[in-house]
Order: structure tokens, then sequence, then C-alpha cells
């Protein structure tokens, strides 16, 4: 009978710990499997050995916090058919954006197939892997970002500069259009009133949203970095990631809500040219907002929940 190695995370050294578990998993083959133990949780583990090694392994936590951690890594016997969008699009930004153009939740819903993927925005499994496919072949776009390596303080000057600018930019831009379409159309297009009255509330709420990350977790974890033995806001950033997750969670079942009210954006036949920049800017939001929650939750926040429990103890 095959024993299960145990590694216990916390007594191999910090500075070769993410090395000395990358190598155990390199040694094993197909099908087999060890179990960390940890005293917080290991996800970002998984997300680099996700980008390093690509969509090989699963991550069962059999027993998840909150003071113990433990987890059965396994090499897969590969399915393709088991891969999920989340996986794909934590191993590889660029794929992670032709889901985001596609309006295919990866972030907050992203724990289904491809097959389910490409179902629930009425394309077929083939359209969209061959669009997958596109981005590593296609020498347009960039080799993919390793946003998985980089520290705090530059993800979240990457965030704010690109992500939080191009909200900022474009929240006024969708207000005034999806007011005059619904005022020009409302009368023939009754689900205008709703989507407008919608949009409006989730706009606004996503600038308090993006507000409070500005000027409450981004400097906690900045300070967390900076200083790592200022204990003045010890759980603060624990406490916000949590509420920042529930928020991105409600933004995606937003969405959600928008895409079905207008069909996936469907146009109707009377639609003017303003109507049809309404649904093009988005669309665009989507994919864009989507991109951004993919690398707050999937990326920065377990890096920042690490860094916070490390000096904790
Ligand atoms: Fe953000
Ligand atoms: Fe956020």
């Amino acid at each position: 009978m095959n024993t299960i190695t145990t590694l216990e995370a916390l007594a191999i050294s910090p500075a070769i710990r993410h090395q000395t578990l990358i190598q155990t998993f390199e040694a094993l083959l197909p099908g087999e499997s060890f179990i960390i133990h940890n005293d917080h949780d290991p996800r970002p583990l998984y997300y680099e050995l996700l980008s390093k090694k690509g969509n090989i392994l699963t991550f069962e936590y059999l027993q998840n916090g909150p003071d113990l951690w433990r987890v059965l890594v396994k090499k897969r016997i590969q399915s393709p058919d088991q891969i999920t969008v989340a996986d794909i699009a934590a191993a590889d930004y660029r794929k992670a954006e032709v889901f985001g153009k596609y309006g295919i939740d990866f972030c907050c819903g992203g724990n289904i197939t491809l097959k389910e993927a490409a179902a629930q925005v009425n394309i077929t499994e083939e359209t969209l892997i061959t669009a997958l496919e596109a981005v590593t072949q296609n020498t347009r776009f960039q080799p993919a970002k390793n946003f998985i390596d980089q520290t705090v303080d530059k993800l979240i000057d990457y965030i704010v500069s690109t992500h939080h600018r191009y909200v900022k930019e474009n929240i006024p831009v969708i207000e005034q259009l999806v007011t005059k379409v619904a005022k020009v159309h409302g009368d023939e297009q009754p689900g205008l009133q709703e989507l407008e009255a919608g949009t409006l509330a989730f706009l606004k709420d996503l600038q308090l949203h993006l507000h409070k990350e500005e000027h409450i977790l981004f400097p906690a974890i900045l300070q967390l970095e900076k200083d790592p033995h200022d204990t003045s806001r010890r759980g603060l950033v624990l406490s916000a990631v949590k509420v920042m997750r529930a928020e991105h969670e409600s933004s995606g079942e937003e969405l959600h809500a928008f895409r079905l009210l207008t069909n996936n954006y469907t146009l109707p036949e009377s639609a003017c040219n303003t109507y049809a920049f309404l649904f093009d800017k988005m669309k665009e939001f989507e994919a864009d907002l989507l991109i951004h929650i993919h690398l707050e939750n999937n990326i920065l926040f377990p890096k920042a929940v690490q860094l916070e429990q490390q000096l904790s103890q």
C-alpha cells in the first residue's frame, strides 16, 4: 500500500519553503500526492504551481483553518474535461483576458469547465478553445505577465494605475450613455429602465469599493510589507480582504444580471449608435473588471494574507 508523505511546512526554513514544496511536487508521478500541514492557507503555492507547471494538479483541503490547514496536493492524470476556467485564468493572464472578452466569470464563479463556460455565454466549446489557443500562438500577444512572482507593492501599483484608472475614467461615460439610452428607448424596451437603475447603483457601489481599497486595504498591505514589526494594524488586512471578496462576489452577480437583462448584450433592430456604443462599453467594462477582480482575489489577496499571517507568528 502506498503511504502519502506529509510535509510540515513550518519545519522548513521560509527561504527555501516554496522551492522545497515545488521540488516535492516535481518528484511525484501522475496520480501521486502529498499532504502539506501549515498554520495558514497555502493557496499562494497552488497558484505558483499552476503558473510554473500548468494545470496538472489538484489542491484538496482536508482541513481548512482556522488554526491548521491540511491540503492534499495531487499530480493529476490529466483529463482536459476537468480543467476549470479559474485554473486556466490563474495560470495564464492572457487567457483570463479571453474569458473577460466573452463575459465568462473566471474570478468569482470560475469553478466551471470550459464546456460549461461556453454554454453559459452561448458559444461553442471549440470557439472558446480556439480563442484560448490563439493567445499563445499569436505573436501579437505579449508573453504572459507573471503576476505571481511580483511583490505586493508592484501589484498594487499595477492594479491602481491600470484597472482603478480605467474604472474611474469610464464610469461617467457609462452613466451618461445608459441614462440617455433608457430615456430614448425605455418605452419600447422596458428592461432598459431596470438596466439603467441597476447600472447606476452598481457603478456607485464600485466607486466606494475602490475608495476602500485605495484608502484602507492597500495602505495596510503596503505598511505590512514595509514594516514587519508594526503590529498596530494587526488583523486589518484579513478582515478587509473578507469584505472586499464579498463585494467582488456581488459585482460578479450584478454583471451576470446585466447579461441576462440584455440577452448577452444583444442589440434590438431599432438600436441607434448610442445604444450600440453603450453595449460595447459595458462589455469592455465587464472584461476589465473581471481581470481586475481576478488579480485581487487570486494573486494580491492571498499574498497579503500570507504576509499578515507570517508576521503574527
Ligand atoms: Fe480594485
Ligand atoms: Fe476590488
